[in-house]
């Protein structure tokens, strides 16, 4: 809470610390609402700082108990304390500082710091939750060798865990158990880890390349010790795909995951002790889907490869954030395409891009890759920091290539080895492994917002020649004007009549950062300039253009191609990626029209689905994909004025008409894949059962058939992919009577498992045929919810606002008040959570006037709050500047 407006914090302001922290040892006396913490930092004077012998700590909610330098108790006069600080004058070139200080884990609602999830306590640091623990240099930039003793009851706490390895495990003469743990590895505080409870966990081993036995163990609360199996499982994997790709190995002798119910993000890599959201680590066949399965390996390699790019290797300043978030994502992202499909894998992560990060780009919060400023660190976890910043990374191996690619990274991981870094250093290692000049480059994550790239062709018979000219612009963004060409890799292909890929020869041959503008291993053109004509020779008769194969940049692109070249590269592009984004333009176009009229589906499009529906040689996943309409928030992003009504008529048009069009299609579809193989979560499964639940739900919005079959499934299904899936197409059949008996059968089955609840109330909030506000407000009242979690927070008002978008933004307005309410709710308790809820009150500039209005009024209304935290107070402030 404020008592001025709060400030900006800018890079430009960036200076190295007063002093070094060079141990740290921590002794907690854990109590639920009275904590002991005992600090003792061994301090060294930095000698590149300004040696004014001030010292300011940070410090937040804390109670000062006793403050003492070299062992004598520091007189009141020889340090001031605020709401957020304690600063000490006078000091020399070394100290030992002992600071006491009091917390209470039992009111800490924000879930920053020390807290409390059902019976058990456990801490998250980063960015800036360490100071809420006691005072600190809470910045990365302060690497400390830390050492911790928890001391509690142990029969309540029976398992104590902190960083690094277990040095010591004793009774203390008030009959307490005393644990203490020491991390050998210097970290930041933001790595610092806690975690006590009456806890079970599952043990595993893992060999590392050198031979070192390594322990792997999953801590999770008693119930929920069957869950753990394929978490295990994923991080073996993770463990040897970053030996093998990487060449980086684990570097402690047990590394530890923690399932914790209240979480507000997916999950935090801490050295050696990660602590998960139990959404993203716990699954079994029943109780989870496919979709979570894949999102608990993905977020399992993420955390663990943070190991290398993150903690070995860390930030200087929280504006190199994306130095290893988007660094990690692009790791687990190549982890995934290598586990499954790279296509699908590639597809999924475009279509995100697409939706939420371009619409970041184009909103009041867009900032660059690297951040020049911000109010509150915590509101800078987004989708532009770690999904496009991920792109950035990808262009850069796009570029290199993969050898190069590795080369780069290996000289970064050798030269920055347990330093805090910038992203200028990662792009220097890269440049210098390579002999290649990327200054040019570096603009991604200097400049805001989303490039557009125009292609215009023009082929000349006489000459054989194709003429491509490139143009780049890129919108202005808040701060941000008249912006400079970008490096833009463009993989590319022209197809001929058979769709056979022709060979590309190009001239101009080099392009303005003296690369060779092709190159025929990559099939990449490289864009620098903001416009460049390209001539491809040798070409008989006009071939087809596939532009930006593989997302090879994230760029937004115009380029008019007839429905029927379009057509044509849904059915033959070799590109994977492009056939699916020729069928989304497609049927960008379709929905378009049938927000007008009633639409029925072309002839010549019904045949070409008909052939990948029976199709049995190509993937499933990706059949399923190229069949998939794009989500209404996706095509809102590709709309310049949004009407999200009109949106949501159209699509449900086409969809009735793919649905009536390709009925028996479907159909047969579905029987082909239905299988009764045991349940596996492994990928060909997994693909097969995404097309088989595609076409249940095409074919139960067509077909009583379909509603009987999806019946059949709900009731008989062993696994929850298979009675999730049923119970959507319940859901969207129609029948109110039977959603309603089938959503009540579902919560008497499940309402013991959290985490199935969970997706019980996200599935009927985020419907378009259920999500209305009365419903909304019943499940708020509803035993499940609970307003301190913020996975329900997630599932009721977060699905609400974001997918049930017909209600959601209801002409009356209802729909925004009702978030708006919630928000100001929570940023008493969780500031964290109340600022992310409001990413879609953001959007109003480019909504129709009428629901314009009404947007901004509740965006007005949350700013005109008293207290507002610098969290919710930076996101509105900035929407409605
Ligand atoms: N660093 C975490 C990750 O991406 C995310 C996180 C940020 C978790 C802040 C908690 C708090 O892996
Ligand atoms: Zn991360």
């Amino acid at each position: 809470m404020r008592d001025a407006q709060p400030q900006s914090i800018y890079l430009k302001d960036y200076c190295q610390p007063e002093y070094w922290i060079n141990q740290t040892e921590l002794t907690f006396e854990l109590q639920e609402d009275a904590t002991v913490v005992t600090a003792v930092l061994t301090l060294e004077a930095n000698n590149a700082g300004n040696q004014s012998g001030v010292l300011e700590l940070q410090g937040q909610q804390l109670e000062l108990l006793q403050l003492a330098l070299d062992g004598t108790t520091l007189a009141a006069d020889a340090y001031t304390v605020t709401d957020d600080s304690l600063t000490i004058t006078g000091l020399a070139q070394q100290h030992q500082l002992s600071i006491v200080t009091r917390i209470d884990p039992a009111a800490n609602t924000a879930l920053e710091g020390l807290y409390r999830s059902g019976g058990m306590y456990c801490t998250q640091c980063e960015a800036e939750g360490f100071r809420r623990i006691t005072y600190y240099l809470d910045r990365p930039d302060v690497m400390s060798v830390f050492t911790t003793h928890i001391i509690a009851d142990g029969e309540r706490y029976p398992v104590m865990l902190s960083n690094g390895n277990c040095i010591a495990d004793e009774t203390l003469a008030d009959g307490r158990r005393q644990v203490s743990w020491l991390d050998p590895h210097r970290k930041p505080a933001y790595l610092f880890a806690l975690v006590a409870g009456d806890l079970l966990h599952k043990e595993d081993h893992f060999t590392t390349m050198s031979g070192r036995d390594v322990t792997l163990r999953i801590f999770v609360e008693p119930q929920n010790i069957d869950k753990t199996e394929y978490a295990l499982d994923a991080l073996k994997r993770s463990m040897r795909w970053d030996e093998e790709v990487y060449g980086r190995e684990y570097d402690l002798d047990i590394f530890m995951i923690v399932a914790v119910d209240d979480f507000n993000m997916g999950a935090m890599e801490n050295k050696g002790l990660n602590v998960f959201n139990s959404s993203c680590v716990l699954a079994n066949p029943a109780t989870a889907t496919d979709a979570a399965y894949q999102r608990i390996e993905a977020i399992v390699a993420h955390e663990y490869f943070h190991n290398w790019s993150g903690n070995r290797v860390t930030c200087r300043d929280w504006f190199q954030l994306s130095l290893k978030e988007g660094f990690t994502v692009f790791r687990d992202a190549s982890f995934s395409a290598d586990m499954h499909s790279a296509t699908v894998k590639r597809i999924e992560d475009a279509r995100m891009v697409r939706t939420v990060q371009f619409a970041e780009d184009g909103g009041p919060m867009a900032h660059p890759v690297q951040p020049d400023s911000f109010i509150e660190i915590a509101n800078f976890y987004t989708v532009t920091i770690y999904e496009k910043g991920a792109e950035v990374v990808g262009m850069i191996h796009k570029i290199l290539g993969a050898d190069g690619f590795r080369k780069g990274s290996d000289l970064y991981f050798e030269r920055h080895d347990g330093q805090a870094v910038t992203i200028h250093d990662f792009v220097a290692a890269m440049e210098d492994a390579n002999g290649i000049d990327l200054t040019l480059f570096k603009r991604w994550y200097k400049q805001a917002g989303t490039p557009v790239v125009s292609a215009e062709v023009d082929y000349r018979a006489d000459e054989q020649a194709l003429y491509l000219t490139l143009r780049q612009q890129c919108p202005d963004t808040p701060g941000q004007t008249n912006k400079q060409p970008m490096w833009i890799p463009v993989q590319l292909g022209l197809l001929d009549a058979n769709g056979q890929d022709l060979p590309v020869q190009v001239t101009p041959s080099v392009n303005a950062a003296g690369m060779e503008t092709w190159t025929a291993a990559s099939q990449v053109l490289h864009l620098t300039e903001a416009e460049q004509t390209f001539v491809f020779s040798g070409l008989e008769s006009q071939p087809v253009l596939s532009l930006f194969r593989d997302f090879s940049a994230p760029v937004k692109v115009e380029f008019e191609q007839s429905a029927q070249d379009l057509l044509f590269r849904l059915q033959h592009d070799s590109d994977g990626f492009n056939r699916w984004d020729a069928g989304q333009r497609l049927m960008l176009g379709w929905i378009d029209q049938a927000r007008l009229d009633e639409f029925e589906l072309p002839e010549d499009a019904r045949q070409v689905m008909a052939e990948l529906l029976s199709d049995d040689t190509l993937d499933p996943a990706m059949v399923s994909y190229l069949l998939t309409l794009p989500s209404e928030a996706y095509i809102a992003e590709f709309s310049d004025q949004v009407d999200p009504h009109a949106i949501h008529l159209g699509r449900q048009r086409v969809r009735l008409a793919m649905a009536m069009a390709l009925n028996e299609q479907f159909a047969a579809c579905y029987q082909r894949l239905l299988s009764h193989a045991e349940y596996q979560p492994e990928p060909q499964q997994m693909a097969a059962r995404t097309l088989k639940n595609l076409a249940l739900s095409y074919w139960s919005v067509a077909s009583d058939a379909g509603v009987r079959q999806a019946l059949a499934q709900f009731g008989s299904s062993d696994n929850m992919t298979d009675q999730m899936a049923a119970l959507q197409a319940l859901i969207c059949s129609g029948d109110d009577e039977l959603a309603q008996q089938s959503l009540e059968a579902f919560y008497q089955q499940w309402q013991n498992d959290a985490l199935v609840v969970n997706q019980w109330l996200s599935v009927q909030a985020g419907s378009a045929d259920l999500g209305t506000l009365s419903r909304i407000q019943q499940l708020l009242e509803h035993e499940a919810f609970d307003w301190r979690n913020p996975n329900k927070i997630r599932s009721v008002i977060g699905a609400f606002a974001n997918q049930a978008l017909c209600h959601f933004h209801a002409q009356d307005g209802s729909g925004y008040r009702l978030l708006a309410d919630a928000v100001i709710r929570l940023n008493a308790t969780n500031p964290q959570i109340a600022s992310r809820l409001l990413t879609p009150l953001t959007k109003w500039r480019r909504l129709v006037p009428a629901l314009s209005e009404q947007m901004k009024e509740q965006l007005e209304r949350v700013a005109a709050q008293p207290d507002l935290s610098r969290d919710v107070y930076e996101i509105v402030s900035k929407s409605l500047a």
